[in-house]
């Protein structure tokens, strides 16, 4: 088992946490018992996670005489909402949880999202432990402390920044996860590569097929490296008003196809790699990056079984989804980019025409 430490000095009750990484360390809750207030906690997971991992992991907390309350919600990104959101404060107030009973998230991102926002507002604000299920939750969301909901006019605006007292990344619930769900969070996985970690990259081309094959020791070795980083980031900038704003590279653009193309039907790592892929090309027309390295970034993608042309919706309809429709006239706008594979940066500066370019030759009819 490996863990990585999240320092955080801007929350001085809570100092940091451990992320634990490890096969089959579900089955060891005595990693998290410091951490529980009282005998009682609050599982909250959903009808997909639920029958595969609950039972089990009820029956080894009861060995330490700890009684669970079990939470199941309905299994998608459509219910990241308020009405789930209060299926959950429902089973709390019935159950009478109390300020000092943890809530325990069991599941991938959307499970995260709603429970930990969930905690953070519950008696304002009750133990949080995640438990992610999905390699996306483990590299990316269950980290960092951002939790949430989606409101019909857009994803993840409502919510709450609060972070967890500790998380365990159980690599063995990898096996049951599906390959098109394992290979969206490799997307985010190369993301840590490519923004600031040009060796991690290096070793992703080598050993990306030994991910896909579910090789133990490899996942464990490159959570726990995208963990170190997002501790990295989260430390230096947790309320994004800098640095964590790279973590979206790629994500301007993915969002738009996401959206464009019906929530489901592009996985959100999908939509990444074929984001990143147009951000990348502006980089490279922008006298970043070389088109030898955007070919490396393409390959990899190409090697993980991800996406790399966006669909082609008209720069128009682009511009609109992201935002920046009223900003074009202005002719420059903000843009993660590459300027080179290991790092990012921030830059205001890139032409309306570039983008246009490359929203219309580097996509392709859906
Ligand atoms: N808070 C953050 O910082 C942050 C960062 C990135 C993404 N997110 C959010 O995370 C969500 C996406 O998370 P996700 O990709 O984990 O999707 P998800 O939670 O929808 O999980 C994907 C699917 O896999 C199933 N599943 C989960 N674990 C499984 C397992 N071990 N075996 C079999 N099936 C399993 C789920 O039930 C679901 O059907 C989005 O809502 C996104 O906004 C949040
Ligand atoms: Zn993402």
């Amino acid at each position: 088992m490996q863990t990585v430490t999240v320092n955080l000095v801007s929350t001085p009750a809570q100092r940091g946490y451990p992320i634990h990484i490890g096969a089959n360390i579900l089955a060891q809750p005595e990693l998290i018992l410091d951490y529980l207030g009282q005998k009682r906690v609050a599982i909250v997971t959903n009808t997909t996670v639920g029958p595969l991992y609950l039972d089990k992991f009820r029956a080894d907390l009861s060995v330490h005489g700890i009684v669970s309350v079990p939470i199941v919600l309905p299994d998608g990104e459509e219910y990241k909402n308020w009405e789930t959101l209060n299926l959950i404060f429902d089973a709390l107030l019935t159950h009478r949880c109390e300020r000092n009973t943890p809530v325990i998230a069991l599941g991938g991102g959307v499970v995260g999202d709603l429970a930990g926002f969930a905690a953070a507002t519950y008696l304002r604000g009750v133990p949080f432990i995640q438990v992610p299920t999905t390699l996306l939750a483990q590299v990316d969301s269950s980290v960092g402390g951002k939790t949430g909901i989606n409101h019909p006019l857009g994803k993840n605006m409502i919510g709450a920044f609060y972070q967890p007292q500790a998380v365990m990344a159980d690599t063995s619930t990898l096996d049951t996860l599906p390959d098109r769900e394992l290979r969206a969070g490799i997307a985010e996985v190369i993301k840590y590569g490519l923004i600031r970690d040009p060796a991690f990259f290096d070793w992703l081309e080598s050993h990306v097929d030994a991910l896909l094959e579910r090789d133990n020791s490899m996942l464990i070795e490159a959570i726990e490296r995208s963990c170190q980083h997002k501790a990295e980031v989260v430390e230096a900038d947790e309320r994004e008003s800098g640095m964590r704003a790279l973590l979206n590279l790629g994500h301007t653009f993915g969002h738009a196809i996401e959206n464009a193309m019906g929530y489901g039907n592009w996985l959100h790592g999908e939509a990444v790699a074929a984001g990143t892929m147009l951000a990348a090309e502006v980089s490279r027309r922008m006298g970043m990056i070389d088109e030898g390295e955007v070919e490396r970034i393409r390959n990899l993608y190409v090697k993980a079984g991800l996406p790399v042309i966006a669909p082609n919706l008209g720069p128009e309809k682009y511009l609109r989804l992201m935002g920046l429709d009223k900003k074009v006239q202005g002719g420059k706008m903000r843009f993660i980019l590459l300027e080179n594979i290991g790092r990012a940066a921030v830059h205001a500066d890139v032409p309306a025409a570039i983008l246009t370019e490359v929203l219309t030759e580097c996509t392709a009819d859906a």
